[in-house]
């Protein structure tokens, strides 16, 4: 079974006394359950804090952006062997965050992607519609671009290593959330393009649901065959709230 990955994306939120009185009540309320994993996503200045807080406790560290390049004159980037140096897991490229406001390319996604593969650190690949291609009936087509995007540069093969998360852009930040079955039907065609490159990968690479996830209906999302957990923007940032996902995550196992 993949196992459900619940994901706190705080996004550029948080102060160091803000962040420990959060991981406080997120490690005393985890849910001790072998096939649920939690990971949090803090701002670059305090990922080794985090860090040191988090040992041996479980839940695994994520950076939210990265740079494409090893080492050298980059003013103000972070090189995926830094991330992997203060203890991170896993990285999110590609948010649409990133794609929008700073104008990153699918291209420039995929690079990131390999080049956080190749320091040993999994991505997190995010993919997903706005809301004008969503009443396109470009859903299909957007995600199928984002993906062989990466797809064209790294192969099949490396998504035996990767995380997707589908972002549907109108759901971020909106409270609008897709339905159960709309979120189910893109995360369906997503595995469905990976297990035309490979079935196995493809039964076994993880495929979160990302767009205003709450305590009140993850369990409706994670009830879905192809949905394996959330990355989860406001509601990480309310211990209460990421709690109550991690719990419906839980109880489906
Ligand atoms: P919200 O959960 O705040 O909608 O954010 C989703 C997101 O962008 C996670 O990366």
């Amino acid at each position: 079974m993949r196992g459900y990955l619940l994901a706190g994306n705080w996004k550029m939120n948080g102060s160091n006394a803000a962040d420990s009185e959060l991981l406080d009540r997120i490690i005393a309320g985890a849910p001790q359950s072998e096939s649920v994993e939690l990971l949090v996503c803090p701002p670059f200045p305090y990922l080794s804090d985090v860090a040191a807080r988090l040992a041996d406790t479980g839940i695994a560290l994520g950076a939210q952006n990265v740079s494409q390049h090893g080492s050298g004159a980059f003013t103000g980037e972070t090189a995926p062997s830094m991330l992997a140096d203060v203890g991170c897991k896993y990285v999110i490229v590609g948010h649409s965050e990133r794609r929008a406001i700073m104008g990153e390319s699918s291209e420039t996604v995929a690079a990131k992607f390999k080049a956080v593969q190749r320091a040993g650190l999994v991505p997190v690949l995010c993919i997903g519609e706005t809301k004008e291609q969503r009443e396109a009936d470009r859903t299909e087509a957007v995600v199928d671009e984002q993906l062989a995007a990466v797809l064209d540069e790294v192969g099949i093969s490396a998504f035996a290593n990767a995380v997707v998360a589908y972002e549907p852009v109108w759901a971020i930040g909106t409270g609008l959330t897709a339905t159960p079955e709309q979120a189910q039907d893109v995360h369906r065609h997503i595995r469905e393009v990976l297990a035309a490159g490979d079935q196995a990968i493809a039964d076994g690479v993880k495929i979160l649901y990302g767009g205003s996830v709450k305590g009140d209906n993850a369990a409706g999302l994670f009830s879905n065959p192809d949905i394996d957990g959330g990355l989860i923007g406001g509601a990480s940032l309310k211990p209460a709230d990421f709690l109550a996902i991690a719990a419906a995550a839980a109880a489906l196992h």
